[in-house]
């Protein structure tokens, strides 16, 4: 078996996973939401903190498995250096204690394999990553083979929700306070631009929407912020599908995914639904409760990283905040 952690932002999450069948044997997640609602946001020390309480917790529960650990694998890359070094530090007690080795997980491949807990993988497979750090669109052929071919230039499709729905105080997580405002909402009442629409660009921006929607919430009364959060959802959503339509111009898809904890978005589904129907390409998912953070993908990878040997040395394994795919 493989325990895997998971501290990158805002969730302390540990999983042990079955390594012959990908049997996930336990998982269990401390999510950080309530605690950073009230600042609208995630403040990294915080998160440190709430991990360096949470984690341990988590640990002891595992302790039955101990002896039937195989590696410990931990998201070394990216995320909050405050709160990824909580969980490779534990990673790292652990492989030292058991004397088993260790694997530094990339938290962006997780979101991939979130597809496939306890399944086999598919791929060829084209993904849509759009999380609170990122928002990008990957040609994935397996493991190490993974190519960015558009991303955003500034803010990402989960934050942008995270960050109108503080304008309209809404609490954190913004996405899901949005979309259920949104139900109610006339998706074109306000006449948002569409990000980067003349641009021949195949990449995204939500800085510019960001602020468009701040405008509008300067003039608007409470009973509008349906309306405002109807038509923000509709923008937002139409940026992402108008420029992989362009995108899939030249490379049409033939299995597509979507990941990462704005994959849930229900209207972000159904566009994508929709835009893949002519192609005739079949449409991805992660279960609900794997598309935010957790360390059930994390484990997944880990597997992978196993049967192949990537193991690094607990001397050599370093957080690294900011690294891309
Ligand atoms: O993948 P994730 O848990 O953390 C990162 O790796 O960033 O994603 C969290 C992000 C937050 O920005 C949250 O607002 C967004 O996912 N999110 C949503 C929805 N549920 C979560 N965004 C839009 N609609 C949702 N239903
Ligand atoms: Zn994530």
């Amino acid at each position: 078996m493989i325990l895997s952690i998971e501290s990158s932002c805002d969730d302390s999450a540990i999983a042990i996973t079955e390594i012959k069948t990908k049997k996930l044997i336990f998982h269990k997640k401390i999510s950080q939401e309530i605690e950073h609602s009230v600042y609208g946001g995630v403040v990294p020390e915080l998160a440190a903190r709430l991990h360096a309480e949470a984690l341990p917790k988590i640990l002891e529960q595992c302790k039955p498995y101990f002896d039937k650990l195989k590696a410990v694998a931990v998201t070394s890359t990216p995320g909050l250096a405050v709160t990824l070094i909580e969980g490779v530090t534990m990673a790292k007690a652990i492989a030292i204690s058991l004397n088993i080795p260790i694997i530094g997980v990339n938290h962006l491949i997780g979101h991939i394999y979130s597809l496939f807990i306890e399944k086999e993988t598919q791929f060829p497979l084209t993904v849509l990553l759009v999380s609170g750090g990122h928002t990008q669109v990957m040609e994935v052929k397996s493991l190490t083979e993974i190519k960015t071919v558009a991303k955003s230039m500034d803010d990402s499709f989960g934050e942008s929700f995270d960050k109108v729905a503080k304008m309209m105080n809404l609490g954190y997580p913004g996405g899901p306070a949005i979309q259920e405002l949104a139900k109610d909402g006339d998706r074109l009442k306000y006449n948002f631009t569409v990000p980067l629409h003349q641009s021949p660009l195949i990449a995204f921006s939500y800085s510019g929407l960001k602020n468009a929607v701040r405008l509008a919430v300067l003039d608007a009364k409470e009973e509008d912020y349906k309306d405002i959060s109807a038509s923000f959802e509709h923008i937002a959503t139409k940026h992402l599908t108008m420029k992989l339509k362009k995108y899939f111009k030249t490379n049409p898809p033939k299995k597509f995914a979507i990941v990462g904890g704005a994959s849930a978005n229900l209207y972000l589904r159904g566009e994508i639904e929709k835009l893949l129907q002519p192609f005739g390409a079949e449409l991805l998912l992660s279960e609900l409760q794997y598309c935010s953070d957790n360390s059930a993908m994390i484990g997944r990878v880990a597997v992978e990283m196993y049967e192949k040997e990537m193991f690094s040395s607990v001397d050599e394994l370093d957080i690294s905040p900011k690294s891309s795919l």
